[in-house]
């Protein structure tokens, strides 16, 4: 299974259909309805435009360590559009070797040197600037330009960015209502929890339990959402519908396929209900645009765009994590008030324990996955490995071996552990799980799940071993 071949199904998979504008441009602040003079940001921001640099996100992570906000846009912003950002105290045009794109190099709109933003240049020799670098500035020159010329204050925090982005997410949706996908993984829980914030029973929430989750995952998400923080949430239980289509369905690519437009079906069915829906609300974090191609760097991973809701179901995208970095994410998430086993929680492939079930899914076989896989959460837990082990999961194949139990002879699946640890998940190196705790688990697995005589512990790194296994 390679990257790119990845059927992501969350409600990410749509978030270029409707990326466009009729101009066939990005929608940025600039069309947020803002009233002339009026300023409520609660952060300073320097704004980095992005001119082929592969260093954007180190700059930006450099001076948000500075206390200062840091946004990364397109080179070709407006000025309309950046005024509009309501808060720029100074802007950095970062230049690199990804500046020339179609035989042309890339530039800026020449306005921006004119509207009274101090502005400096890296690798974009460029005379208008007030100062040019060839590559990223010292620290000591970054504070400079940060506090000495553009005067920013060090305020950058997770509450002010959570009211900054209450303020922006109320003046673009107005009174008008918003959709969105709930999937119970990090991104979707924490835009959601800041969407509730900012405009309550504007927000409708669809979660699709796809009968692939992990035990009392879609039951935390109802508990979270609706009972505790008030959402309009639609629950709606697809499992049969789901296990119907993948019947029988044994190749890897395909129950992917098939679990990824099953879900943005049952998502469109729920949205073709619903009134005077005019925003679909995304998790999008920067990391996705990055991996989705930005204007001047290819695309590296295609799995947020494969798919996407049919043409005449039209929305504008609400996206206010797009400028976060996942620990940000995290963190604005437990500033929201989000449990931490929501906000810390491992990552989960969109098609769920359907790739963990090997083959052809059989009712049996998920439920030894999801039995499993539940031990094992809990003895890591226990042990202290939650919080050290990147992911860690258990895998039902589809096919039986000989064993004994209750001295009789019996023919049963085997439940393999797979514990890794990894920077990037493009590659991967296995946890040496404690002895004592991996026979624990054994011991747990054998007692408690129907259907299993055989545990294995998968030893292989990736690569050559992909992470999951199909
Ligand atoms: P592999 O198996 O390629 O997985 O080594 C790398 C990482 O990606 C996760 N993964 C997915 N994540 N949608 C996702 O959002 C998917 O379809 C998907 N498939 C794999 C996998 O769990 C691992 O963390």
């Amino acid at each position: 299974m390679g990257m790119e071949n990845y059927a992501d199904f969350t409600c990410k998979t749509v978030r270029f259909y409707d990326r466009i504008n009729k101009s066939g441009q990005a929608y940025t602040a600039g069309e947020r309805s803002t009233k002339e003079g009026e300023r409520n940001m609660k952060q300073d921001m320097i704004v980095i435009l992005d001119l082929g640099s592969t260093e954007n996100t180190v700059l930006a992570r450099q001076i948000r360590a500075l206390g200062v906000y840091s946004e990364i846009h397109p080179h070709d912003i407006t000025v309309q559009e950046l005024q509009a950002l309501d808060n720029v105290k100074g802007v950095i045009l970062n230049g690199g070797e990804n500046r020339v794109v179609d035989g042309a190099e890339v530039e800026v709109r020449p306005e921006l040197y004119q509207c009274g933003y101090p502005v400096i240049s890296i690798d974009y020799p460029q005379s208008q600037c007030e100062k040019q670098y060839q590559e990223l500035p010292e620290e000591t020159e970054l504070k400079a330009f940060v506090f000495d010329t553009c005067k920013a204050e060090p305020n950058w925090n997770m509450k002010n960015f959570i009211e900054d982005q209450v303020e922006l997410v109320r003046r673009q949706v107005g009174d008008r209502k918003v959709l969105l996908a709930l999937s119970g993984g990090v991104d979707s829980s924490v835009v959601a929890a800041l969407l509730i914030k900012a405009i309550g029973q504007q927000l409708t929430c669809v979660h699709v339990n796809h009968g692939l989750m992990r035990k009392n995952e879609s039951e935390s998400v109802v508990e979270v959402f609706r009972n505790q923080l008030h959402a309009n949430l639609i629950y709606v239980d697809a499992t049969e519908r789901f296990l119907g289509k993948l019947e029988n369905v044994a190749d890897p690519e395909q129950k992917r396929k098939i679990i990824g437009s099953e879900f943005i079906r049952v998502f469109e069915e729920e949205a073709r209900k619903l009134e005077g829906i005019d925003f679909l609300g995304q998790g999008t974090i920067y990391p996705d645009i990055i991996e989705s191609g930005t204007k001047t760097a290819k695309m590296v991973k295609s799995h947020h765009n494969v798919g996407g809701l049919p043409e005449d179901l039209k929305f504008e995208l609400v996206e206010p994590l797009k400028q976060l970095f996942k620990d940000e994410v995290r963190a604005c998430g437990i500033e929201l008030g989000l449990p931490a086993s929501m906000v810390y929680r491992q990552p989960f492939p969109g098609p769920g324990l359907g790739v963990r079930c090997l083959g052809a899914i059989t009712r049996d076989r998920l439920a030894a996955v999801r039995e499993s896989d539940a031990i094992l959460r809990e003895e890591f837990e226990k042990a202290g490995l939650d919080k050290k082990v990147w992911q860690y999961f258990t895998v039902v194949p589809d096919f039986k071996s000989v064993g004994m139990k209750n001295h009789a002879r019996c023919f049963e699946y085997m439940v393999i552990i797979r514990a890794i640890n990894t920077i990037d998940a493009m590659s991967a190196t296995i946890e040496r799980v404690d002895w004592d705790v991996l026979q624990k688990i054994t011991d747990r697995i054998l007692a408690e799940v129907e259907n299993v005589n055989r545990v294995c512990y998968d030893m292989s790194p990736k690569p050559p071993a992909t992470i999951e296994f199909e």
